[in-house]
């Protein structure tokens, strides 16, 4: 049950301009998803820096094979319900399908999501023409997280979830989008799913910090599905998924064993990532 106490003291609250420091000082950023107020205040107190509102909501949360389905008012009522739980942790939330497929719809979608959702950052898949929309959100001082590698909402294209830049040709693109990304204005990046020492050398490229899923312990922080981390993970659990609940006792405790872990550099390990 969502029960932040006011007036409990609180650490400094953190900010967009937090990350770059952290990563500047060698900092690892621990963030997780969350979608509803109750599960953010834990988090929240566990000591989770930046949390994601993901469009994977559509498969954890609404139970659809993709998140294809999600909308801009569902996004926006999920923002809001977690930023209600939220006292010292960066809100982070998905632009979803097709909501930034030109730079003004773009801007539409993640104005509401930081006005109406109270996202201080949003977060839009892929390079190629999404670059002009972050270069257009930018420009209007709009916090952007890039997000590549393995994209869900392309997963149409891809043909299914796996691991991406691979080969020569494959990696080389990914290293140059990560360039492209941080040069058309955006604050992090999101690595899913690729090889650990490819993120590496993403993550020594540029100057922003990147948060890795499945891309292995090089980055500067790391990022997993709330579900997962609780063991809630139906089906095939992938392999960058660790179970941090087995053990814990409870969900506060499981959230900081997996914060610990990040910033100890004791997670993800050689199991949890792809070579
Ligand atoms: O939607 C989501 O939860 C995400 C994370 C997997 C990074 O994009």
């Amino acid at each position: 049950m969502y029960s932040a106490e006011p007036g409990a003291p609180i650490a400094a609250p953190l900010n967009v301009p937090s990350f770059r420091k952290m990563k500047a000082q060698a900092q690892r950023i621990v963030c997780l998803t969350a979608y509803d107020a109750s599960f953010a205040a834990v988090m929240d107190a566990a000591g989770v820096d930046l949390v994601l509102v993901g469009d994977s909501l559509g498969m954890v949360v609404q139970g659809h094979s993709s998140t294809l389905p999600v909308t801009v008012d569902q996004m926006v009522y999920h923002s809001a319900a977690v930023a209600r739980g939220l006292r010292r942790a960066v809100l982070m939330t998905d632009m979803p399908y097709q909501s930034y497929a030109s730079p003004q719809r773009a801007l539409e979608a993640a104005a509401r999501l930081q006005a109406e959702g109270g996202a201080a950052l949003v977060k839009l898949e892929g390079a190629g023409h999404v670059l002009d929309s972050i270069e257009y959100l930018s420009a209007r001082d709009i916090p952007v997280c890039a997000h590549l590698g393995l994209t869900p909402q392309s997963v149409l294209k891809l043909g299914g979830y796996r691991v991406q830049g691979r080969d020569a040709e494959a990696a080389l693109r990914l290293r140059e989008d990560a360039r492209r990304v941080a040069e058309a204005g955006a604050e992090m990046l999101v690595l899913e799913c690729v090889p650990a020492a490819l993120a590496a050398e993403i993550t020594a490229d540029i100057a922003i910090p990147t948060i890795g899923i499945g891309a292995g312990l090089q980055c500067d922080g790391q990022v997993l599905v709330m579900h997962d981390l609780l063991g809630v993970t139906p089906g095939r659990r992938p392999r960058f998924v660790k179970d941090f609940l087995a053990g814990a006792g409870t969900v506060e405790a499981a959230f900081v064993a997996y914060a610990e872990a990040v910033r100890k550099g004791s997670f993800p390990t050689q199991e949890h990532s792809f070579q």
